[in-house]
């Protein structure tokens, strides 16, 4: 048995911050941002008292409505995220309470920027084994709560946002999640993207906070040069093991960190762009929600159909990586 999506949902809080608002912040330029990144503006949740759990939570609402289920029909609740609102109870057990899904288990997944693949992938397996007729899968990052907005290095690229799936048994075992090759590696990426405070190794002191460990800290050309690597390199993989050819791709569905990244991946594949999903201009990068997001907005336009060839890919923190492939359902 296969499991294939049966409906997708984004949420995105309504203020926008434009890169004009961070030439204000920061020595920094529109024109800079744009042709470095491809961000534009980004969505930026300013009420303190919301947070990741409450996008997950708008964005679990309208999964539940648009699949037409009931809350307690939900079996389970995966919420890939890497901004939790504790460190403990988990956020998907937030959501799971905040929605009513009482006959759900819940837990969260931290896989950074590929939180949402891995969680996707994970929550396959349930569906797969016939463990489960249903499974939740949001991925979604409240960014703003750990971006040091004095550092224009790391400012200027996330954004705040939500969006996710409901994963059912597929019609029939053509389509569905086809397909995934998920990778870390430890060793050469726990250096280069974190957060280095509020963990068991640099609990909260004065000292963390006077060293600005709070906040997220990235080597923005390393991270770059491997990103490009490993998301060009998984896709070819992806293509061969599934006999993918640009032809008969019908859309890439990449991270979304940068449009430099984007674009490298697809020339790769050998994709044109209008087969290449991109909403970084609007979004930034919101880590764990950039994914679904291009999902339900897809979705939303109509740009999928039965038969769909889809190939997502990510990277992020850790280093973790991945890439999959889905035949839309
Ligand atoms: O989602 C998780 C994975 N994350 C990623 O994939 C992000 C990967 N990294 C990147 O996207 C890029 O490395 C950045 C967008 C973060 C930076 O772009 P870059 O082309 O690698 O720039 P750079 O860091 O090499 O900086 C080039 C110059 C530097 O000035 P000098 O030393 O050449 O004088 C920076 O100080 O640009 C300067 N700079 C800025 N200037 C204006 C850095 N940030 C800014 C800024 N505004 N915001």
């Amino acid at each position: 048995m296969k499991a294939a999506i049966t409906a997708t949902a984004k949420y995105v809080p309504d203020e926008i911050m434009t890169n004009h608002d961070l030439e204000l912040m920061l020595e920094t330029n529109d024109e800079w941002i744009r042709t470095r990144t491809g961000i534009s503006e980004r969505r930026i949740m300013k009420d303190p008292g919301k947070a990741t759990s409450f996008l997950c939570s708008e964005v679990a609402r309208q999964l539940i409505e648009k699949r037409g289920m009931g809350a307690e029909d939900v079996e389970l609740i995966i919420v890939a995220t890497m901004t939790p609102d504790m460190l403990f109870p988990s956020t998907a057990c937030l959501v799971q309470g905040m929605i009513g899904a009482t006959n759900a288990w819940a837990f969260d997944l931290n896989a950074a920027c590929s939180g949402f693949l891995f969680a996707l992938n994970t929550a396959a397996r349930f569906i797969e084994s016939g463990a489960h007729r249903n499974v939740m899968v949001i991925g979604g990052d409240k960014m703003s709560s750990v971006v040091d907005y004095t550092d224009r290095s790391t400012a200027i690229l996330f954004g705040d946002g939500a969006a996710g799936v409901i994963l059912e048994p597929a019609e029939s075992d053509d389509y569905g999640i086809l397909d995934a090759r998920l990778y870390s590696d430890g060793k050469n990426g726990k250096d280069h993207l974190l957060m280095a405070g509020g963990g068991s190794l640099n609990p909260a002191s004065h000292e963390t906070i006077e060293k600005r460990m709070h906040f997220i800290r990235q080597n923005g050309k390393q991270v770059f040069k491997a990103a490009v690597t490993a998301m060009a390199d998984t896709a070819a993989e992806i293509m061969e093991r599934n006999g993918l050819d640009a032809e008969n791709i019908s859309w890439l569905v990449p991270h979304q960190a940068n449009q430099r990244i984007i674009h490298a991946t697809a020339e790769r594949m050998g994709l044109s762009e209008e087969k290449v999903m991109s909403n970084i201009a609007r979004y930034g990068n919101t880590t764990a929600g950039t994914i679904p997001i291009c999902l339900a907005e897809l979705d939303e336009q109509q740009k999928l159909q039965t038969g769909s060839n889809l190939v997502l890919v990510s990277f992020g923190a850790g280093y973790t990586w991945g890439g999959m492939y889905i035949k839309w359902q």
